[in-house]
């Protein structure tokens, strides 16, 4: 080990003696796997990730990209909110970094994002959570439907009031993918495609390295990011972690770039639609419980097709470009899993749900400054595995 240099996503205390720069081994290559080797091989670390597939096609592929901190905060996640909103601060600057290590655009749009309310029965939810929303002194406004109107003059005639979130913007995250693979080969990352981790090997205690295909692969700390999938690790003798994949079904339309329908995220009942600047619409998501079935089935895409016409009735002229199905990496209580485990040198990254592509410069940067120099990031201290051990230990 040797000393570390800075990053910009690490406390200054890095560079400070005594501050050192293991091996890591990442065992899955989703954004939360390659931001998290990109900023340690930035520091100086030798960084090896290893993805069963190809690196950057699960979850973080199909994702929308939503960076919904306000329009998704939901009561008894307060404690999870106070993360959301902490990533959505550093996403900005996680962007201009990552932008400046890859040359590559990431897609940050800071367009805020519009909840419109279809019915009076509707409005009268969308109130409720407004109402919640201020408690928290949360950035909502309440807007009329003509008010709604003038931001995205294609919803629909008969919506009856909207939210107004203007810090929830958006990250295309296949770009913010790509851009990350770049990162990491500039930084001299080793990321090995179709190389499935098997298990963390251990040795009194501690962890040694991972299995991949028969072969030892040699780390003082291995990181496990392999989210939907995290279960599929063995990590003995740390208990398994309760990740299991929750299916969502997406598809995406082809708006003229040069007129988009929509400028703006926009939630309506039962859907999202969220522009792109090249002109692709994305409607999502499904959300099932039905392990890791990729079947795309009538019922899910009629459902979002259903939705955005409600909302925004023009949709009806696009075309289809695209439609797909994601496994969110779901924990038993839907936030992530972040920190030590019971094994010396293992941590966790996992377990992201809905919102991996938000928690990203968060998520980045408490493993790094935990690896780096063993702090610990005090809004991600309430995330730790520790959370599930009574009941874990009877799965
Ligand atoms: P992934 O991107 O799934 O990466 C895990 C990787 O691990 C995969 O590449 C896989 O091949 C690999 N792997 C599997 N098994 C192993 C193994 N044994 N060894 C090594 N590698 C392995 N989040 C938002 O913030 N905003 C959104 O708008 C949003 N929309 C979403 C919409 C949908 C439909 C879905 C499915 C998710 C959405 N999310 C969103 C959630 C977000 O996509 C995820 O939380 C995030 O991408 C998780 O990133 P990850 O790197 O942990 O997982
Ligand atoms: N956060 C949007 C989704 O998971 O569908």
């Amino acid at each position: 080990m040797s000393e570390s240099l800075s990053s910009p996503f690490m406390s200054s205390s890095h560079s400070a003696p005594g501050v050192t720069t293991p091996r890591v081994a990442i065992a899955g290559g989703g954004v939360i796997g390659l931001a998290i080797g990109w900023q340690l091989a930035q520091a100086g670390c030798a960084v090896e990730i290893f993805d069963a597939g190809t690196p950057g096609r699960g979850a973080s592929h199909a994702a929308a990209g939503m960076l919904a901190a306000c329009a998704e905060a939901e009561p008894g996640e307060e404690t999870l909110l106070d993360l959301n909103r902490e990533s959505q601060r550093l996403w900005p600057a996680f962007a201009d970094a990552l932008e400046a290590a890859s040359g590559l655009d990431v897609g940050y749009k800071e367009t805020g994002t519009l909840v419109v309310a279809l019915t009076a029965d509707d409005a009268g939810k969308l109130r409720h959570q407004h109402a919640f929303q201020k408690k928290l002194d949360l950035p909502v406004e309440w807007l009329n439907a003509a008010e709604a109107r003038r931001r995205e003059p294609h919803l629909a005639d008969r919506i009856s009031g909207a939210l107004w979130c203007p810090q929830d913007h958006q990250a295309d995250n296949r770009a913010v993918t790509t851009a990350l693979l770049a990162a990491c080969a500039k930084a001299g990352v080793r990321v090995h495609a179709d190389a499935p981790v098997a298990r963390v090997v251990t040795h009194a205690g501690k962890a040694r390295g991972v299995e991949v295909m028969g072969e030892l692969h040699e780390a003082d700390v291995v990181v496990l990011a392999a989210g939907a999938w995290s279960r599929s690790v063995d990590i003995t003798p740390a208990r398994p972690l309760p990740v299991r994949p929750i299916k969502g079904q997406m598809l995406a339309l082809q708006m003229d770039p040069a007129a988009p329908l929509l400028r703006h995220v926009v939630w309506g009942p039962g859907i999202y639609l969220v522009p792109r600047a090249d002109g692709r619409l994305i409607l999502g998501a499904t959300v099932e419980e039905k392990g890791f079935d990729e079947t795309l089935t009538a019922g899910g895409q009629l459902a979002l097709l259903t939705h955005a016409w409600r909302a925004v009735p023009t949709i009806e002229e696009l075309p289809i470009l695209e439609q797909w199905v994601g496994f969110r990496p779901g924990s038993r209580d839907d936030a992530p899993i972040l920190g030590p485990s019971e094994v010396d040198g293992l941590i966790y990254a996992t377990g992201h749900h809905r919102n991996g592509i938000l928690l990203l410069p968060v998520t980045t940067k408490a493993i790094v400054d935990l690896i780096l120099s063993g702090e610990s990031h005090p809004l991600a201290a309430a995330f730790g595995a520790e959370r599930f051990q009574p009941r874990a230990a009877a799965e």
